[in-house]
């Protein structure tokens, strides 16, 4: 909201001040930054907090004009000292969804309970196939002929939550890890704008 006062004019936006968390490449989070830059897309990306500092999708929101900022997990003695801060630095800046894209700590049941229906998730398989690490390598192991990226609501399991929007591809022959993980980036490029513009509308 921005009021000028020489005209008592005020312009009021509804859209959700929402935030991205990131560990690392940002991939996700350049894709729902560039999405939220349309002003009629519901969620409007205000911040980025990443737990590590040497994360490159920092300088990527920063050079977006996106707020951004590390809370290094490994500055604090515990995970609840961790999340409290998280949880501070969102209060702080008004947010009111929480976006985890490539976000790489697994977040306890205080903070996760704190925002519960405004957390989503971006998982990089079929859940409830493979939660957890190497997804594209277990599809690979397990033959599948099909694999792809989920979206689903953050709750107190791992990779766990209610399931939103998902996206599949087909495995070919010649498929590896390495270029199955950037075809299932592709496919999150594209889902997880729609999904977060469903899911902060939800309410
Ligand atoms: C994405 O592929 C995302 O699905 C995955 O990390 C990658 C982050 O890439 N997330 C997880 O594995 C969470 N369990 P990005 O930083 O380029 O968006």
């Amino acid at each position: 909201m921005s009021l000028d006062s020489s005209n008592a004019w005020r312009l009021v936006s509804n859209r959700t001040p929402t935030a991205v968390l990131i560990s690392g490449a940002g991939s996700n989070m350049v894709a729902l930054i560039e999405a939220a830059q349309d002003t009629a897309y519901p969620a409007d990306i205000q911040l980025v907090i990443s737990n590590r500092p040497e994360a490159a999708g920092l300088r990527k929101a920063e050079a977006l004009g996106v707020t951004a900022i590390c809370i290094d997990h490994r500055d604090f003695g515990s995970r609840a000292d961790f999340e409290a801060e998280l949880d501070a630095a969102l209060k702080a800046h008004n947010i009111k969804f929480v976006v985890c894209a490539g976000f790489m700590r697994v977040l306890g049941k205080k903070f996760v309970r704190a925002w519960s229906g405004k957390m989503i998730n971006i998982h990089p398989s079929l859940l409830p196939k493979y939660k957890g690490l190497h997804t594209h390598k277990r599809a690979l192991e397990s033959g599948d002929r099909e694999h792809g990226c989920t979206v689903h609501w953050v709750s107190e399991g791992v990779d766990d939550g209610e399931i939103i929007a998902q996206s599949l591809l087909n495995i070919h022959a010649n498929d590896t890890e390495e270029t199955l993980a950037s075809r299932v980036q592709v496919l999150e490029h594209r889902l997880y704008p729609k999904a977060l513009a469903e899911a902060v509308t939800k309410d």
